[in-house]
């Protein structure tokens, strides 16, 4: 592969290699503004994400890049906000880790109070699909005009806007049943075939948001479940600390949290009761259940 070699580390020709001052730079900073640990590991994930948006700035090397968002003009005109978009790993599809909406079903809404309002937070919503998932879930169990609220959250604003607009390709739906797509989305045509558009009668019950799970300032809600799934997996130990201090400020005692199924929280905090694998309850402060 043919490489321009320059002053602060290597160039590829498509955006390669990052000099460890540069490197250390982006680390520091993921860290500080969301949270995200990146080993050295990621080098080479760190320099392929960034390096389209580096052409299109017209920077040489990721030092100059760094130097931009830090001290230079990007440093107050959002771009910090198009570097967090670039290094967040959004992966996610409808009905994904499906054992949590089976409890959901037979431990939450079952026993769920009719007419009272429930409230579910998708903490980390990514483009909107677990979100949705939840909002056909309790359409079907509690019925389309029941009293109840999603809230999607995410630090990608990219992906928030996504997740507002509600259009997905057929590989994110894979896993949603005939009859529910049916009921649920509206198919595309012409330029949207192959997509699917979340009807507008499920999308007026869920509402998407800006949210830093490390640092924006406390929600004014509290909710009966909170779904944080595959995004602690990117905090150091600490910071997971942190957040699920806050998320459990939010959570209604004798209330569940969801984590991914690769996120374990074993004696992380003690207000968190593990139920099953990635399901935690609630506690109070002196250890009682109130169910
Ligand atoms: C892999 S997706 C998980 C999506 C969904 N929860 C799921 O399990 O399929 C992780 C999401 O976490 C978001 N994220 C990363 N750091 C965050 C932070 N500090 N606050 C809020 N969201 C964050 C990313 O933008 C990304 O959309």
């Amino acid at each position: 592969m043919h490489t321009q070699v320059i002053d602060q580390g290597e160039l590829h020709n498509d955006g390669g290699v990052i000099s460890a001052k540069a490197f250390a730079g982006f680390q520091g900073l993921i860290y500080k503004t969301a949270g995200i640990s990146m080993s050295e590991a990621k080098k080479s994930l760190v320099s392929g994400r960034l390096a389209k948006r580096l052409r299109a700035l017209n920077f040489k090397s990721y030092d100059e890049y760094l130097e931009y968002i830090t001290k230079g003009e990007g440093a107050g005109n959002g771009e910090l906000q198009i570097f967090i978009d670039l290094l967040t790993t959004n992966e996610t599809y409808f009905f994904r880790e499906p054992q949590h909406f089976d409890f959901l079903k037979k431990e939450i809404l079952a026993r769920h109070e009719p007419g009272k309002l429930l409230r579910i937070w998708s903490a980390a919503s990514s483009s909107g699909e677990e979100a949705y998932t939840l909002a056909i879930i309790l359409s079907e169990t509690l019925g389309i005009n029941a009293n109840w609220e999603i809230v999607g959250t995410d630090i990608s604003t990219e992906m928030i806007k996504a997740a507002r607009q509600g259009i997905y390709n057929e590989h994110r739906v894979r896993l949603v049943e005939k009859d529910m797509r049916h009921k649920y989305m509206l198919r595309g045509t012409g330029d949207y075939h192959g997509f699917v558009a979340i009807a507008p009668e499920i999308k007026k019950h869920v509402t998407f948001e800006h949210y830093n799970l490390v640092e924006s300032p406390p929600r004014k809600e509290i909710f009966d479940v909170i779904f944080c799934r595959n995004v602690l997996i990117y905090f150091s130990q600490e910071t997971k600390i942190r957040v699920l201090e806050r998320l459990c400020k939010h959570l209604k005692t004798g209330s569940y949290l969801m984590t991914g199924h690769s996120e374990s929280l074993h004696g992380m905090l003690p207000q968190l009761l593990a139920v099953k694998p990635s399901v935690y309850l609630k506690k109070d402060l002196h250890g009682k259940m109130t169910l």
